[in-house]
């Protein structure tokens, strides 16, 4: 043992910290999840659900546990807006077992959740939902701003879409947004870009997943969100992202673009759906459905799968993908 041999090294380890101007923010979190034996995940992913089990809420966590049951799911992903209208008031609001621990009471969905935030989440206490007070609550739930879950033969990065969006930082409707740990809004979306740039970069996962609460493509009420296409869609598009997964819009769609093979699904029909809400735009629209109901994704090494289902538990859409592996894998 001769640890106070170390200390040039860790001065110059220091001294390179401090000057290296691309080493200024701190790396997202990262969480491993591993795959069945035989390589392959199978998830859920839910969104805009929180209400207490109205609005179909409770009927859609039913068929998320009798599908969780069937594809033998190791974990749930939420794309935000997890409790409406306005969040949680703070780690003891009821809401959290109300709408969450006693609505996805099957067996089946006892497994860990990611979640993001949404604009909702916002508006109340946003760091409650971070809180691991939360956690002793209900084990389930692990929810971030921005981070990363490898799950071997797939990265998935959470981000945290909110702060991108312009309109909630000067709210015409006068909404409360709980900015703290977030404003300045620039210096904020700055660092999570480099952040995500670097993690996405360094990843050698088979297939690169990238969730947030916005849309990037959407045809329904909300529709696209111009923020993220400029500045979060380059690095997606320069790191060779497969799949984005997002919610806000009360719907069930599938878009391809012409401009990258990214393929863009919305989960946000996790209680109240816009039906009759939609809109035309230049991109392939695949699916899309104005009801409630959830998604599934089962990956291997090869193969990617995505199902939508309706409230009833019906199999509405399947889209799936294969992969040639690299030589190297
Ligand atoms: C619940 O789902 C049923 C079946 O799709 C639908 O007829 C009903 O309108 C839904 N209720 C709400 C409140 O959206």
């Amino acid at each position: 043992m001769a640890g106070h041999d170390h200390k040039p090294l860790v001065l110059v380890l220091v001294l390179m910290v401090i000057f290296d101007p691309s080493f200024s923010s701190a790396e997202l979190q990262r969480f491993h999840h591993s795959t069945k034996n035989d390589e392959s995940l199978s998830l859920l992913v839910i969104g805009d659900w929180g209400r207490n089990g109205n609005f179909n809420q409770s009927q859609v966590a039913a068929q998320m546990g009798r599908m969780g049951e069937e594809l033998d799911i190791d974990f749930v992903i939420s794309t935000g807006d997890n409790f409406y209208d306005n969040g949680l008031e703070g780690v003891d609001d009821k809401q959290f077992e109300d709408s969450f621990t006693n609505i996805y009471t099957a067996k089946s969905l006892q497994k860990q959740w990611y979640s993001v935030l949404g604009n909702h989440d916002y508006r109340g206490d946003a760091v409650a939902q971070l809180s691991p007070v939360l956690r002793k609550i209900d084990s389930r739930w692990l929810c971030m701003r921005s981070f990363i879950v490898d799950a071997q033969i797939v990265d998935f990065f959470f981000v945290d879409t909110t702060p991108f969006v312009f309109k909630y930082w000067d709210d015409p409707e006068d909404h409360h947004y709980d900015w703290r740990d977030v404003a300045p809004r620039h210096q904020y979306v700055a660092d999570l870009v480099k952040d995500l740039d670097a993690a996405l970069r360094e990843s050698t996962a088979p297939w690169k997943v990238v969730v947030g609460h916005h849309p990037m493509r959407s045809i329904s009420e909300h529709g696209d969100t111009p923020e993220l296409l400029e500045q979060l869609l380059p690095i997606l598009k320069a790191n060779g992202v497969d799949l984005y997964l997002n919610g806000h819009d009360h719907c069930l769609e599938h878009i391809s673009s012409t401009d990258s093979p990214i393929q863009y699904f919305t989960s946000g029909a996790g209680s109240k759906a816009w039906r009759g809400v939609y809109k035309q735009n230049a991109d392939d629209l695949r699916f899309f459905y104005d009801g409630q109901g959830f998604m599934s994704l089962q990956v291997t090494k090869t193969d990617a799968k995505i199902m939508f289902y309706d409230v009833d538990g019906r199999r509405l859409y399947e889209w799936s993908m294969t992969k040639q592996l690299h030589p190297s894998m």
